[in-house]
């Protein structure tokens, strides 16, 4: 029978099509010039992987940005039936700015496994590594999940780094967590690396903070598959959002697992680097007697075990 993480090879090459596309267009100050670039190469590459695919979490409706649109048809039509999560450029001001951090990113796991936000476009994250896995209370103040990080990973609080978002809405949080001794990295952007660098520990060992739901429910996949801990809340920021989601009855209180946000152990997450970053590298350009070349370096975590697969690849363009 085939499973989901059959497609990763396929799937890596959907990313790694993305950030060829986009990649000259690094530090250019045209996000959406590269978001374009990025969304129509995902598309084409997409449509040629033998599954019955159907993005479930696309983004766009957020900031109007191009998109693969939630409940587009993706894949050629036959075999398995794939929930599909994706942002092809996560971080675009990032991107736009080459700064660190900006990734080509998509998941996937068995149709219906993916929670569906609908029109809730705000998440409030927590995620911690696998050694913090049920060792965690996500409703206990900052202070007390900072002892209980800190003893889960057997780390000094004062060593303890938390990735957040650096928005004006986090300002108080990073003064609590100042006030414990712990430290707190800072981006304009980018919670998905943020929480790739929590699950993985390296860099940071938790990520705290709202972000896009979206990116909520990639980095579920990536929690998921690592074994890691993740908890979201649906955090509506805007007035017409908060209609929104009360008239759908969406529960704002409800903490939820990151085995809720992904409802199955079959699942992928892949991100490949477009801007340098703390797992993957950016794309790369060269030339040899062939002609121009890119290197594109891109991670893959899949299954429920914790394997971890890098690939690399150079291609002539
Ligand atoms: P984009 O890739 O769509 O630009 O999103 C970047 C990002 O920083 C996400 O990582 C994060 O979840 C979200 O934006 C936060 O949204 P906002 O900037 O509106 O607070």
């Amino acid at each position: 029978m085939s499973t989901v993480a059959d497609l990763k090879i396929e799937l890596v090459e959907v990313c790694e099509a993305a950030a060829r596309a986009c990649a000259p267009f690094v530090g250019s100050g045209q996000k959406d010039h590269g978001d374009g670039l990025a969304v129509a190469a995902m598309r084409k590459r997409i449509n040629q992987v033998k599954m019955q695919g159907v993005i479930v979490i696309g983004e766009g409706a957020k900031d109007e940005a191009p998109a693969l649109y939630d409940g587009e048809r993706v894949g050629t039509g036959e075999g398995l039936a794939v929930d599909i999560a994706v942002d092809p450029i996560e971080g675009t001001n990032l991107f736009a700015k080459d700064m660190p951090g900006s990734i080509v990113t998509l998941a996937a796991a068995p149709k219906d496994a993916m929670y569906k936000p609908g029109p809730c476009y705000y998440m409030e994250k927590q995620v911690y590594p696998r050694m913090a896995r049920g060792k965690i209370d996500p409703e206990a103040p900052i202070a007390d999940r900072l002892q209980q990080l800190s003893r889960a990973l057997d780390k000094d609080i004062r060593n303890i780094r938390v990735f957040v978002l650096d928005k004006p809405r986090h300002r108080e949080m990073i003064q609590e967590i100042y006030a414990c001794g712990a430290k707190v990295r800072l981006s304009t952007d980018g919670d998905v690396n943020g929480a790739i660098q929590a699950i993985l520990n390296i860099g940071s060992d938790a990520l705290f903070g709202i972000g896009g739901t979206p990116e909520g429910i990639v980095k579920a996949c990536a929690a998921r598959a690592m074994d890691a801990e993740m908890f979201g809340r649906m955090a509506p920021q805007k007035e017409a959002e908060m209609a929104l989601c009360k008239k759908a009855g969406i529960d704002t209180t409800r903490m939820l697992h990151c085995d809720e946000l992904v409802r199955s152990d079959d699942v992928m997450f892949i991100a490949t680097g477009l801007t340098s970053g703390a797992y993957v590298h950016h794309v790369k350009t060269g030339r040899d007697d062939r002609g121009a070349f890119m290197t594109t370096d891109s991670i893959v975590l899949s299954g429920s075990l914790g394997n971890i697969r890098r690939v690399q690849t150079t291609l002539h363009v």
